[in-house]
């Protein structure tokens, strides 16, 4: 029997942490579905006493998510514990994941106060004490409690297994060791993952997990490495998003273990079809583009270009591939959906690519979907996923276009005229601008008499599917009262796709007044 590799998924946590990422609690519950799908051990939801969205998030994915255990990450002090706890207790199966810095660096910088202790030396035993108390305190409220020595990756040997020992002796259950600044070597960090087995007397009662960061692109690399000491839980993250430069990728982890089964004598229970389209929806919700050769889930990962391998590929596939595109849920063979299709056809695709839709939601969408192959001949399956992405589609949004005209040209000044809904009226207005973008954000603040302080910080568009019909995404930034909202629009029609972003930002504004990009502020925390 080959042994399990439990497999730990943080993108929510880490993974959100990434520069540039953006997701809303809604995504953020689909997105656990859809790992629950994908059928990973552990989900960690959030940090939930980072801000009130954090806390809603774990607290939502817990009431809604069956399957894996839902995780929240907590810094070894009681109200942390205590905060997770409370977000996660309707979850069936629940942990605590409580961390403290443990690296020289971390413990001066971290704990540089004297109430922790006048030197190291003092202050490395004050840590040890916060770790257990914190363990035997969530040991309290769960029986599965995780303790990360943060940056263990540059802790010194023996105080690490110091610290270890005695968070096992408090109760943990796994002990993560994180590469926290992705500084190791794979080969020493595997020896790291041999000593602590020699040399912490209790080792055997809790699970060695690692969490690797890809600072010298060595977090797969690294996380295997562990694999082969004994470690048994990896974290990771879909499309390897994470803090800088991301995480180890949880898709190049299961497929290594799983193409090379000859090698690794493990097993994981990721259902391997899933990844594709977890790693669509996560792309999509947070705004970071998967680069095209990524490894299993790029554009390019299964793509033939030069002649001679596409030839080869073609005699035999095995000759340039490793792996079946299918194995990993690509759909080399599209079902092309057009104006024609039914709402069946529709709804069983949408549910193929991880959406579950009440009749209500399907009958907003499948107006959408008509809209849309009024103006594109086929349907694609990433168009469907920019259907699902439309922020429009499951909100009751505050302001929604109604009809939008743009003039512009060489010799003439952009004006544009914008209808919004609003809650209760139609508002129009129409205003002159550098740009057709510019005169439509004008106009838009013109006709909503919006009195409060907007500023575009960034704009970006990229095309996300092919054709010359093909769907542009705008993401913008906006500073809104001096709160940063980043947000999403898209359309066949570039304009457009600016106002539908730029509305939704406004939404975002409007809707949750104390958004997460409020973050730290009212608690100020750093992982
Ligand atoms: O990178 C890290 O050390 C972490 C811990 C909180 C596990 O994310
Ligand atoms: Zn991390």
């Amino acid at each position: 029997m080959s042994d399990k590799i439990v497999i730990f998924d943080t993108t929510l946590r880490d993974g959100e942490q990434a520069p540039g990422s953006s997701l809303e609690i809604e995504e953020k519950v689909e997105i656990a579905k859809q790992l629950s799908k994908l059928n990973v051990d552990v989900i960690e939801a959030g940090f939930p006493v980072s801000s009130k969205a954090q806390f809603e998030a774990v607290e939502r994915i817990s009431g809604s998510t069956d399957g894996p255990i839902i995780a929240a990450l907590a810094r070894s002090i009681p109200k942390d514990v205590k905060k997770a706890y409370e977000a996660l207790k309707n979850a069936n199966n629940y942990r605590i994941h409580t961390f403290a810095g443990t690296s020289d660096i971390h413990i001066m910088g971290k704990f540089s106060d004297t109430k922790y202790g006048i030197n190291l030396n003092e202050k490395r035993e004050t840590v040890i004490k916060m770790a257990a108390d914190a363990v035997t305190y969530a040991k309290t409220l769960t029986d599965d409690v995780e303790f990360s020595p943060e940056d263990a990756g540059r802790t010194d040997i023996n105080y690490l297994c110091e610290i270890i020992e005695a968070v096992i002796d408090a109760g943990a259950t796994v002990i993560n060791v994180p590469d926290t600044t992705g500084y190791t070597m794979p080969l020493e960090f595997g020896e790291k993952i041999l000593l602590i087995k020699k040399k912490v007397r209790n080792i055997r009662k809790a699970i060695i997990s690692v969490h690797c960061h890809n600072d010298l692109g060595l977090a797969v690399a690294n996380s295997l490495s562990a694999i082969s000491s004994g470690a048994r839980q990896v974290e990771c993250t879909i499309n390897g998003i994470g803090e800088r430069a991301g995480n180890a990728s949880l898709e190049e982890i299961v497929m290594s273990l799983n193409v090379r089964n000859d090698y690794w004598d493990f097993d994981t229970d990721i259902v391997t079809k899933e990844i594709y389209n977890t790693s669509k929806m996560v792309s999509k919700h947070t705004g970071m583009i998967v680069q095209a050769n990524k490894a299993i889930v790029g554009d390019n990962a299964f793509a033939h270009e030069s002649g001679i391998h596409q030839d080869g590929f073609l005699k035999n596939r095995e000759t340039y591939e490793i792996m079946t595109p299918e194995s990993v849920g690509l759909n080399k063979s599209k079902i092309i959906l057009g104006r024609h299709s039914g709402r069946h056809g529709i709804q069983s695709r949408l549910s193929e690519l991880g959406y579950e839709l009440t009749n209500k939601e399907m009958n907003k969408v499948y107006s959408k979907f008509l809209e849309l192959a009024d103006k594109k001949k086929e349907i694609f399956d990433d168009d469907l996923r920019i259907l699902m992405g439309d922020r429009n589609v499951n909100k009751n949004n505050s302001y929604e276009l109604d009809y939008l005209h743009v003039n512009n040209g060489t010799n003439t000044i952009p004006t544009a005229t914008v209808r919004i809904k609003t809650p209760d009226s139609i508002e129009q207005e129409s205003a002159t601008g550098d740009g057709p973008v510019a005169a439509c954000f004008k106009a838009i603040k013109r006709a909503l008499k919006l009195d409060y302080d907007i500023k575009l910080h960034d704009y970006k568009v990229r095309s996300i599917t092919s054709g010359k019909d093909a769907f542009g995404e705008v993401i913008i930034r906006l500073f809104i009262n001096d709160s940063l909202y980043i947000s999403k629009g898209t359309s066949t029609d570039t304009i457009k796709a600016s106002v539908k972003a730029y509305l939704d930002a406004l939404n975002q504004y409007e809707n949750d007044k104390n958004s997460r990009y409020l973050l730290f502020i009212e608690e100020s925390v750093n992982v």
